[in-house]
Formats: structure tokens, sequence, C-alpha cells
């Protein structure tokens, strides 16, 4: 391959053209400043004569099969080499069947759907060309007011591990170059997730030790899963911005993990290293990524521009870049794109009737009931019963087709797009009832010209179902908020249908967890959807009426308010645990000087694995399989079970229904402090009325150790408390040690 054509291959532009991205020089010694130009349009860059030259090698937003064959057909029959482009896109959630974002696929607790989802996803898009997903976003994110937590598996590393393991098996399967598998990135690498203040591209400093044991843990899992590549992050990490962080992406991602795909950067990422001040102009930007181990530059427009002079001079070894672009083609290989380089079958140009059953499902499995009142009756207002015929819907989020996707809405068309209005006016329909309608008021304006009418359904009905929540822009890249109410006067609305007395079943449309505060304390049920996707108001009607009784659990904490973010369930214990203290209370005597605060308790809202369903739990005889374990046989066995956790479930109430089984696990006595409790395991499990199932968890080094000092896994002789229920405030527990030699003191 000549220069040319090795640069080629870890080039990456943007098709459509009219994304935001940067091209600005700076003059020598001055900082950088961004402008919103498209570095293809500004420089007036043919991409379709550098594919028929060999000098790009991968697409981002290649929209349809014409498109992707037109290139495809450039870079195959007209380059030197043929080497077939790679197209990517951002297929976060679906295709043209489009599921819950990915925050509320977690609440499903339910990895096997996951995987089943994301191969759908992957059909759909292999149809258009399209071989390579920006996806999955594993980044923990303990602070909602980051809008990106919508797109990954909320707080906990645990479920992040498996949801990321989902979807790379979804995506890409046992055999990458088969029909219907597209490469994975995994993105943001990383710890995005921890951006100071929940506010996007932001800066995260953490201790070595919360990486390895919070944040990089999923994408480890997506890496030893196979994933075929890496997108860089645009935060810096400890001071060195993730694209150009050699420590993440030499010394972790390729020497620790042995990854050999390619790494590439998110969107301008390299262009960004000047704005972060380490680099003054775009070579030293250049050398830095591409040294720091970034193989691809996507949309900079650096990496072909200042790699010739970069190679020349010799600030950048050939070797460097031939190894870049070995990682390129191998991925091209794995994808088995040299045999079969153009859009797969019949292009899917609209949702696959096939696929809305399982993305039904998977929107039913996301929901998570916070709420669910009895009435005066005492029957729960939820599921509807047939008798509440009159039926007022309310809200913005009731009749918005296009409101239904969230983030990153793929391929999907509105008109496919099932809404909450006529999904309940079918039911209606179908079992005599009344559908009344009043929008109310819009996502996010203060107009109340709607609330009169909104009122005056609700009081005509037997029931208020109000969906109230975000507009899709309000989460995802580049939403976050600083306020985490119901946008707008939606509030209000709330408050005036309330205020009729009718009871009031609210739903929750969020990229994030909200504060809910007044609603929880006044309104019949409350039920938590996400974005559902296409199927949305089947779903929602399922749920409502009872065919499916809600099963989902929650990934994040959901906060009582925005001061307490971010806020999670597996935090540090602190030397003043404010333990026997009323935190509903101010402070006074002697309940001051306790890590709290003066306004509002410490404990969320609704916290993280709570959800109710139609049916309740119980739980009994948690035991450890053995009370004591040898730290020699700890260490030494660091692949089978050391000990398993067992607990028997009993379904109490009337109805069949599944509950997803938590085990929580504390390790006290470690040379490191330890967070309250953590994660280790959990099993959706569907139980008839009275009927009772015995759950094991297997608990081995995975789940027993922590990252010591050394920054490395490790199990000491310590104290563990095991914790099996329904949320992670369960209450029933076994405990068991692991004996042998004591760290001395010093030692640390
Ligand atoms: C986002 C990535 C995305 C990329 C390509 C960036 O702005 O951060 O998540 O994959 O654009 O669209």
């Amino acid at each position: 391959m000549t220069l040319e054509e090795k640069i080629g291959q870890l080039v990456q532009y943007n098709d459509t053209g009219d994304s935001p991205a940067a091209g600005a020089q700076p003059a020598a010694g001055k900082a950088a400043v961004i402008v919103a130009v498209n570095p293809v349009t500004a420089n007036h860059l043919d991409v379709m004569q550098l594919a028929a030259t060999g000098r790009v090698g991968s697409m981002l937003n290649t929209i349809g099969a014409e498109r992707t064959n037109t290139y495809q057909h450039l870079a195959v029959d007209k380059s030197r080499l043929h080497i077939p482009l790679l197209f990517g896109a951002d297929v976060i959630h679906g295709y043209r069947t489009v599921y819950p974002i990915p925050l509320g696929l977690a609440a499903s607790f339910d990895p096997e759907l996951v995987v089943s989802l994301a191969h759908t996803a992957a059909e759909e898009a292999a149809t258009a060309g399209v071989r390579w997903f920006y996806s999955p976003m594993v980044d923990i994110s303990r602070d909602p007011r980051w809008g990106r937590t919508a797109e990954g598996a909320g707080e906990d590393p645990y479920l992040g591990v498996a949801m990321a393991r989902a979807y790379i098996r979804g995506y890409q399967g046992d055999d990458l170059s088969q029909p219907g598998r597209v490469a994975a990135s995994v993105k943001h690498f990383a710890a995005y997730g921890a951006a100071e203040a929940g506010r996007e591209y932001n800066t995260t400093d953490m201790s070595e030790i919360t990486l390895r044991q919070v944040y990089l843990p999923p994408y480890k899992a997506a890496v030893e899963a196979g994933a075929a590549t890496v997108m860089s992050a645009f935060n810096s990490l400890n001071g060195v911005p993730a694209s150009a962080n050699p420590f993440l992406l030499s010394k972790v991602l390729r020497g620790e993990w042995g990854f050999d795909g390619f790494v590439v950067s998110d969107y301008t990422a390299v262009m960004e290293l000047l704005n972060h001040g380490i680099a003054l102009d775009p070579a030293t930007a250049t050398r830095k990524a591409i040294t720091a181990g970034v193989d691809v530059d996507m949309m900079s427009h650096f990496y072909d521009t200042q790699l010739p002079e970069l190679i020349r001079t010799g600030k950048v070894p050939m070797a460097v870049v031939d190894e870049a672009v070995r990682r390129v083609l191998r991925v091209k290989f794995a994808a088995g794109l040299f045999e079969h380089p153009y859009a797969e079958g019949t292009e899917v140009t609209s949702a696959v009737a096939e696929h809305r059953p399982i993305v039904r499902k998977g929107a039913e499995e996301s929901f998570v009931l916070l709420k669910n009142s009895n009435l005066a009756d005492s029957a729960p207002i939820l599921p509807l019963s047939p008798d509440r015929k009159r039926i007022a819907l309310i809200g913005p989020l009731a009749d918005e087709a296009g409101e239904m996707v969230g983030a990153w809405g793929g391929a999907g068309r509105n008109p496919d797009i099932v809404t909450v209005r006529q999904a309940l006016a079918e039911h209606a329909q179908k079992s005599g009832g009344t559908l009344l309608y009043a929008k109310g008021t819009e996502i996010d304006d203060p107009s109340q010209a709607g609330f009169d009418e909104a009122v005056k359904v609700a009081r005509d009905a037997d029931v208020a179902v109000l969906a109230l929540g975000e507009s899709n822009a309000m989460s995802g890249e580049a939403g976050s908020r600083a306020y985490l109410d119901l946008p707008g006067n939606q509030e209000q609305l709330l408050e005036a249908v309330a205020a009729t007395g009718k009871p009031v079943v609210l739903l929750i449309f969020s990229g994030r967890p909200l504060v809910l505060d007044w609603a929880a304390k006044h309104v019949s049920a409350i039920l938590e959807v996400w974005f559902p996707g296409t199927e949305a108001g089947n779903a929602i009607a399922d749920v409502l009426y009872g065919d499916v009784a809600p099963s989902g659990k929650l990934p994040m904490s959901f906060p009582r308010a925005v001061g307490q973010e971010p806020l999670y369930y597996n935090q540090f214990p602190t030397g003043r645990p404010p333990i026997g203290i009323d935190l509903s209370k101010p402070p006074g005597g002697d309940s001051r000087f306790f890590s709290r605060y003066i306004d509002v308790p410490n404990d969320a809202l609704f916290p993280f694995g709570f959800g109710l369903t139609y049916s309740t739990f119980a739980y009994r005889d948690v035991k450890v399989s053995r009370s004591s374990i040898p730290l020699s046989q700890a260490l030494a066995d660091r692949s089978t079970p050391l000990v398993e956790a067992t607990a028997t479930v009993t379904n109490t109430g009337n109805r069949t229904a599944t509950e997803v089984v938590q085990c929580y696990v504390r390790n006290l006595g470690a040379s490191v402090e330890q967070p309250v409790r953590s994660l280790k395991g959990f099993a959706r499990v569907t139980l008839a009325p009275g009927e009772s199932k015995p759950v094991a968890f297997p608990l081995g080094f995975n789940e027993l150790s922590f990252i010591n000092v050394e920054n490395s896994p490790t199990i000491e002789a310590t104290h563990y408390t095991v914790w099996i229920g329904g949320n992670s405030l369960a209450d029933t527990q076994a405990a068991f040690v692991v004996d042998g030699p004591v760290q001395s003191a010093d030692s640390h």
C-alpha cells in the first residue's frame, strides 16, 4: 500500500454533511476556536472521489442501500486495491423497528431479550449496507443531569456488564461475516459517564480504583465478548483527553485486555484536542491521537492532512500507521466485506412486521411501575378495571408519534409508530369503552390555554391517564439538564387534573430519572415508560389493562431533589452514616453532625432495583452455601464459584407475574473502603400465585473481589454480607467470611 492508501483506511467522513464539526486552524501558540463547519463542505471534499481513489476507509451516516452501494462500487471497482468501505451509523436501539432506549432496556434486567432485539437492528441495517454500529454505549452514569444517561444501562457496573455483553452478541453473533451481523463500536472509552456536574462533554476526574471498579468493567466485558471496535471518548480523564490517552488506549485496552480491533475517535475528537489545550496545532493533535492508539479519525480531517508530513519527518513512525491499518483491515476481513461488500437482500424501508412482537415485548419489560395505590374500594388502580369505561387521556406525549423513540431514533419512521392515543382508542372500541382526549399543554411551553379542556375531560371520565415527560431532544447527546422536573408547565397540568379528584395514572416518558416528588404523593399510579419505540402505545395499553404485568426495575436511582445528584445506591459508607436519624426532619439537637442534607432525606425517592408489579413477592431462607472460604482458595481459583447464595421466592399475590430477583453483597473489613452494597447477581423469575422457587447466585472471584491500592483486583480476609430481594434495599440477608491471614495495618 502507498502511504496515501494506508492513511485512507484511517480516515472517516460523514456523508450527510449537516453536523456541526470543526475545521479551525489556530495560529501558532493561540488557542483553537471551534467553528460549526463541516470539514467535508468547508474544504470542498469530494468524498465520492476519495472513495474511488482509496483515500477514505469508512463512512458514517450514509443513508440507504442505493447510496451505500454507490460509494461501495467506487471503492471496490475503481480504487487501486479494491478495499471496501465500512459504513457506520448510530443505530442505538433499533434501525427501522425501534425498541426502547438502552436505559429502558436495562430496566428489563433481561440480557437475552437485548440479544434478540440487537439482532433485529443488525438484520435491518445490513439491508441498507450498514455493517457497523456506534453502539453499545456502556458508560456508567450516576448523574441523570447527563443526557446521555438515556443511551446506557444506568448506574451499576454489574448490570452494565450484562447489558454490554448482550449487545455485542446481538450485533455480532458468533461470526461477524454472516448475513445480518454488524460490527459493534463500544463507546465512549472511557468514563464519559462521569462528566462533571452532568454537563455534556465535560471533564472526568477519578481515582484509578474507581475507574477500574466502577467504570471500566462494561467496556472490558464488551471487549471480552469480541467487540470489533471501540470509540474513544470526548472527555478528558484525569487531565488527559480520552482520544489521546495512552493509559486508556494502549496500556489498558490493548495491553491488559488484548483488544485487537480498531479504535475510532468520536466525532471530531482529534481536532478537539486543540480545544482541550494539549495540542497547539493539528500536527501535534494527530501525533498524540495516533500514537496513543486512535486508529481512525472520525471527521477531524487531520489524519489525511497531517500524517504525510509527520511520517516524512519521522515524528510518527511508519510502524504506527501500519499497525493502525492492519487493525482496520482485520475488522473488514472479519466482517466479510471483501466477499460481500454491498447491502444485503431487500432493503428494509419501514418497521418490520415480524419484529414488532419482540419490540413490543421489549417495551413492556422496560416499564417500571413506581406506584400503584389502592383506591377507596381497596383494589389498586392498575390494571385498569373494565368497569372504568371512560378514560381521559391527557398530555403532550399521548399522541406524538415522533416523541416515542427518544434520542437516536435510528431510521424509524413516524407513520410506523403506535401512539398511546391510537392504542387506547382501539382498546376502547373493542371493549365498548370511551376514550376522551385532550393534549392539555406542550412538552415545554408556558401556555395554559389547554388546561381547561384537560380538566373537563378528566371530570367526564372514570380515570385520567396522563402522558407527560421529556421530548426526545431533552436527553441523548447534548441533552444535559440542570433541573430534573417535568419540563414546561406539565406539573401544573398534572396538579390541575389531580385536583378534580379523579384517579390519575401517570405515564412518564423520559431519558433519565426525573424528580417526581409531587406526583409520588398525589397521583394514584406512576408508570415509568422511558421512550418505548415503535410499539409504544400497544405496549402501554397491554400493561395498563393487565394483559401483561409490569416487571421492570430501576437501573438508576430516582432522586427526591436534583441537589442529591450524583445519587447512586452503591455509595461508600462515610464516617458519619446517619443511622437512627430521622432524615425527613430538619436537623436539631443531636441529629445535625451526620452525613446528611438539612433539607432533604439522603435516600432515593425510588431506589435502584425498585419496581412494582400486579402481584407481590416474599423472600425467605436467604442462605450461603458455606460460612467460611479459605483465602488461599479465594485467590487461587478465579473461575469457579466460591460460594452460592440462595433464597426462596414466593408469589404472594393473586396473579402470575415476573420478579427480578437481585443479589447484593457488602464486603466489610477490606484495606480499601467498599460500597454499602453492590449488585452481584440477578434473575428474572416468573411465578404463578402461591408458587415458590429457589433462586441461586454463584459468587466467585469476579463478584467478591475489589480493586486494591495497587489497582489490582484482589480478595482479602474479610466479612461479606449478602442480601437477596426485589430491590437495592432488600433486607433479607446471610453472611460469610473469607478466612486467612489478615493484612497487617502497616502493609498499606
Ligand atoms: C457522538 C457519538 C456518535 C458519533 C457519530 C458523536 O457526536 O458522541 O456517540 O457515535 O457522534 O455520530
